[in-house]
């Protein structure tokens, strides 16, 4: 880089109040002056001046603010006529699938620090008898519905600059798990440093500013940023089913949310889960000032929280659990312009290295994050569809080590989902009191997807013998 370049934007990280971070400058050799020098040139310093004052300076920014009201819900179908309009949105939904009109979109650029698993999440081991990967078993289910439908659906993975390279020789040294490596679209999301009480970049190497992942609300510029909207374009990929790397369960292109979400011509829909427990940790699904938004739950107000309709049932009943149709056409109205999401903050720890050169670890946050939330879009939808599902049936997320979500509570639910996928096929398995499958059980998608297929590929005299993995 020419040194008038160099002084261009040193001055611009000066105008700006940043040249502490040229602080360890004359120290460094060639190489790091010019990381160093790339990495600020890549800030958008005019955006993070606004977010310094919008969020760290002033908090002006409120999440939620206006009236409340519960949205509309299609919930598990119980009547007839519900029956009837699911199977209607079912057939719409493998329509587009056989015609290749269907895309999926896996967000997987998360730091996964809650878990304490090194390395991309995806890696996780979380098949309950054949430790396959998170990856692994979203590929299969991919695969599986490929042959079913004779469709391709291309799959796009967002990662980020932590674990990108890692993500994509993963999947190369497993020969991408029997998929076309050209139906696999990999690819980063933006990274934005994070900043002290004063609005200050932390560097967390002598030539390297400290950076977080823009959040999830960054797919949708990651995917305009690299060509990934101009590739569905190409491929006639009209719906775009969005997906988070933890959950076991996952039920992937689901034909009966794509049809209930295409047949309405909404531009984003959601799937939810019924809140039993009003103080559950989701952020739930509501009307906010007529537009449909996901209020998260250290917004959501006590008495809403806890408000309860005549039948018992909680008000707000509709959990996120971060499932969404998407249209490309959306994406790409949202990301036309000069329009952002807005941004979260996140206290949190931050280590960096001090003005004498020491590698500090604090002990208390010390430094904001900032992200955006993919499900800030919904309420720039016209139409936007809230499908309700079975909890038990498509959603164990492994987020902690122990405990609740974690990889011993996901295996037992994959492992009683299969034991019910069984028992639906006609065989007999057995259940405790507490609904979980006596033995051990785990089905490949690619041996069947459903109870309907396992029928047909089990041979009508078997029977369970308490530890088997069909695949
Ligand atoms: C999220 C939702 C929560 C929902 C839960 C369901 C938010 C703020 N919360 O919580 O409402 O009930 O999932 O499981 O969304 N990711 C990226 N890039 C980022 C940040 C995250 O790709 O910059 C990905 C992660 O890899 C992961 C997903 O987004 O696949 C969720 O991230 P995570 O931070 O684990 O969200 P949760 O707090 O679990």
């Amino acid at each position: 880089m020419n040194s008038s370049r160099t002084i261009q934007i040193r001055d611009k990280a000066k105008h700006f109040g940043q040249e502490h971070i040229f602080r360890f400058w004359d120290e460094l050799n060639d190489k790091s002056r010019r990381n160093l020098l790339e990495q600020v040139e890549n800030i958008d310093f005019e955006l993070m001046e606004n977010l310094r004052n919008d969020y760290i300076i002033n908090r002006t920014i409120n999440h939620f603010s206006g009236e409340l009201e519960p949205a509309p819900i299609i919930t598990i179908p119980t009547t007839n006529t519900q029956m009837d309009k699911a199977k209607q949105a079912k057939a719409e939904g493998e329509k587009l699938l056989s015609s290749g009109k269907v895309a999926a979109l896996l967000v997987a650029g998360g730091q996964g620090t809650r878990l304490g698993f090194d390395g991309p999440k995806g890696k996780y081991p979380a098949g309950p008898i054949s430790s396959k990967s998170l990856f692994q078993m979203h590929a299969e289910k991919i695969l599986a519905l490929n042959r079913k439908y004779n469709t391709t659906i291309p799959w796009f993975i967002m990662t980020s600059e932590a674990n990108h390279d890692e993500t994509v020789n993963y999947f190369s040294d497993n020969k991408y798990f029997g998929l076309n490596q050209a139906d696999i679209y990999f690819f980063t999301q933006g990274m934005i440093p994070a900043m002290d009480e004063k609005g200050l970049f932390f560097l967390e190497k002598k030539d390297h500013i400290f950076c977080n992942p823009n959040g999830h609300g960054g797919t949708l510029y990651a995917l305009r940023d690299n060509d990934c909207l101009a590739e569905m374009k190409r491929r006639g990929i009209e719906e775009i089913f969005y997906f988070q790397v933890d959950n076991t369960l996952i039920n992937i292109c689901d034909p009966c949310f794509i049809g209930y979400h295409h047949l309405s011509n909404a531009e984003m829909s959601s799937k939810v889960v019924a809140k039993e427990d009003p103080h559950e940790k989701v952020g739930v699904i509501g009307k906010l000032n007529g537009k449909i938004a996901v209020i998260e739950y250290s917004d959501l107000p006590k008495d809403a929280m806890e408000a309860r309709n005549a039948d018992g049932k909680l008000k707000y009943i509709g959990g996120s659990i971060a499932i969404h149709m998407i249209k490309r056409a959306f994406v790409e109205q949202m990301t036309a312009g000069d329009f952002s999401l807005p941004y979260h903050v996140a206290n949190k720890k931050i280590n960096f290295i001090d003005e004498n050169g020491n590698y500090v670890q604090p002990e208390k946050p010390n430094g904001f994050k900032l992200e955006m939330f993919i499900f800030d879009a919904l309420p720039y939808t016209k139409n936007s569809v809230v499908m309700e599902i079975v909890r038990e049936d498509e959603f164990s997320p492994i987020k902690n080590a122990e405990g609740q979500d974690s990889p011993q509570t996901a295996k037992q639910d994959l492992m009683n989902y299969y034991g019910r996928m069984m028992k639906q096929a006609g065989f007999e398995v057995d259940f405790d009191e507490n609904g979980n499958l006596k033995g051990l059980l785990e089905i490949s998608p690619l041996f069947a997807l459903d109870a309907e297929e396992l029928k047909e590929k089990l041979d009508k005299n078997f029977r369970f013998e308490g530890n088997l993995i069909l695949e």
